[in-house]
């Protein structure tokens, strides 16, 4: 089956055809700008992009909202992770975290979903720690200082780690089960990768 995808941003529909192909979806993007409502949750975000966009396409449609939420800094830039990308970019992240020990933080991915009966939130998150340099050239925004928890490179250096692993790997994939189940009477997944 096609999806539309409203986003953007290219490398998220990649990310999401590299789950949906192991269960025959294929996303396709769509440039429908939509509001991003002030809220630090992804799923907010995600479900109220998509109810803005769904009636505007009138076909069965998801938006994707994600988002770098560091423990040392609060869970800043969380939501507003692109605003602070094109502000301060990685280095003015990394500057933030001069002297901080603690270097946890996680991925967050919510992707809303409206046919214009079901509006639904599939969460996915991924843990690990902010580099102490830029590292590796795959991936997008920040995958050059995240270090996914059990590894020791970035997502930007080992770029299949993230497609098996990531948020968004996570979020989609119970995206596509949910799909895949919606016409069997199985309940939705919520099975790890
Ligand atoms: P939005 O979901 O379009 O609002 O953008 C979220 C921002 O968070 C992106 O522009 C990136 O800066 C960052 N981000 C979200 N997901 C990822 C990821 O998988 N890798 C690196 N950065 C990400």
């Amino acid at each position: 089956m096609e999806l539309l995808f409203a986003t953007s941003n290219l490398n998220k529909v990649r990310e999401a055809n590299d789950v949906g192909r192991r269960f025959g979806v294929r996303f396709r993007q769509v440039r429908f700008p939509y509001p991003e409502v002030r809220s630090e949750s992804v799923a907010d975000v995600a479900l109220d992009g998509v109810r803005f966009v769904y009636p505007m396409v009138k076909k069965p449609v998801i938006v994707e909202d994600s988002g770098l939420f560091i423990e040392a800094l609060n869970g800043f830039p969380g939501t507003y992770s692109r605003f602070v990308f094109d502000k301060i970019g990685l280095n003015g992240v990394l500057a933030l975290m001069r002297g901080k020990s603690d270097r946890r933080a996680y991925f967050a991915s919510a992707v809303g979903f409206s046919d214009g009966r079901i509006v639904k939130a599939f969460e996915g998150f991924s843990e690990g720690a902010i580099a102490r340099s830029v590292k590796g050239k795959s991936g997008f925004g920040y995958d050059p200082v995240f270090i996914p928890a059990g590894s020791k490179r970035t997502f930007a250096e080992d770029f299949s780690l993230k497609e098996r692993v990531s948020h968004r790997a996570i979020a989609f994939r119970l995206l596509c089960e949910w799909l895949a189940n919606r016409g069997s009477s199985k309940p939705a997944g919520r099975s790890r990768l």
